[in-house]
């Protein structure tokens, strides 16, 4: 049995753990176990670990890292640089969620090579990554996505913030940024993780455009991605449930972390 260990019980967490918990009574059967939760606010990690049947412990990063086999972040990109290095020094495999922080990291790509660890990126918020993926063996020509988001999931970012643009004053669909993945990384830290991992799957040579669109009142994160190429073209479209304990994170990209774990511990592999 797979041993978990898990920095982050906020809204993916908590998902994540839940479904781990369950998998011993109902749910996808998942061959593994959450043995540790590392949080910086540890009185809310306490309280998950008092709802798990399995009552993880409370530990520090390094401790989290040091007794798992697989370390999940679901944390934060600010995270990133004290955890991939730690688990990366432990030889550690890591599931990766705050994917924006991975950008710009390709020493850390190259360390875990040199390692054998491996760093898994869960499709997350969006779907078609497992096609994009075949079709990035043969030549790509282009990579878009275009994200929906309500205003209230844009306000606060980076961004909006610089700029002080004032989304409470929209009022009607409005392209409030267009420019690189790696721009939107930076850009809206919290919200980018989908051009990321876009970008992680496209060959570096191909750019990828992202433009972020302010709906107002709008109640879902609206996702479309368009790659062409030599195989032809893909069209997604997903149009997320934003999760109810954060607003920014879409129900999906937790789902997505459960699959990824499912599909680790299980001998058929469907997909790319
Ligand atoms: N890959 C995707 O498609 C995708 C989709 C949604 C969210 N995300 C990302 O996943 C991450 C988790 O999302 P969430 O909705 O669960 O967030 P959340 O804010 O609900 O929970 C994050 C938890 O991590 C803790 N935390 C944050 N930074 C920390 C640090 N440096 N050290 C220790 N603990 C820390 C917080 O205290 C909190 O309890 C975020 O970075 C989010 O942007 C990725």
């Amino acid at each position: 049995m797979l041993k978990i260990g898990l920095l982050g019980a906020g809204a993916i967490g908590r998902i994540l753990a839940t479904a781990l918990d369950r998998g011993k009574s109902s749910g996808p059967h998942i061959d593994a176990e959450l043995i540790a939760i590392s949080d910086q606010d540890c009185e809310r990690a306490q309280q998950l670990s008092s709802q798990l049947s399995t009552h993880p412990a409370i530990v520090s990063i390094e401790e989290m890292i040091e007794h798992a086999e697989l370390a999940v972040e679901a944390a934060s990109q600010a995270a990133l640089p004290e955890f991939v290095p730690k688990a990366l020094a432990r030889r550690r495999d890591m599931l990766i969620m705050s994917v924006g922080g991975l950008l710009g990291h390709e020493d850390w790509f190259r360390q875990a090579n040199e390692q054998g660890c491996r760093i898994y990126v869960p499709s997350g918020a969006i779907a078609g990554l497992d096609g994009i993926k075949s079709a990035s063996i043969g030549s790509l020509t282009s990579a878009m996505l275009t994200s929906r988001k309500p205003v209230a999931a844009l306000q606060g970012s980076k961004y909006v913030v610089d700029r002080g643009l004032e989304l409470d004053r929209l009022t009607k669909e409005t392209v409030i940024f267009d420019g690189s993945a790696e721009e939107a990384a930076r850009a809206f830290p919290a919200t980018s993780n989908v051009a990321a991992s876009l970008r992680l799957a496209v060959d570096p040579s191909i750019p990828v455009q992202v433009r972020v669109v302010a709906v107002p009142g709008g109640t879902q994160n609206v996702h479309q991605i368009r790659v062409q190429g030599e195989f032809g073209c893909l069209s997604v479209d997903v149009e997320n449930v934003p999760s109810k304990a954060n607003p920014r994170t879409s129900q999906l990209a937790a789902f997505s972390a459960i699959a990824t774990l499912a599909n680790l511990t299980r001998s058929l592999r469907v997909g790319t």
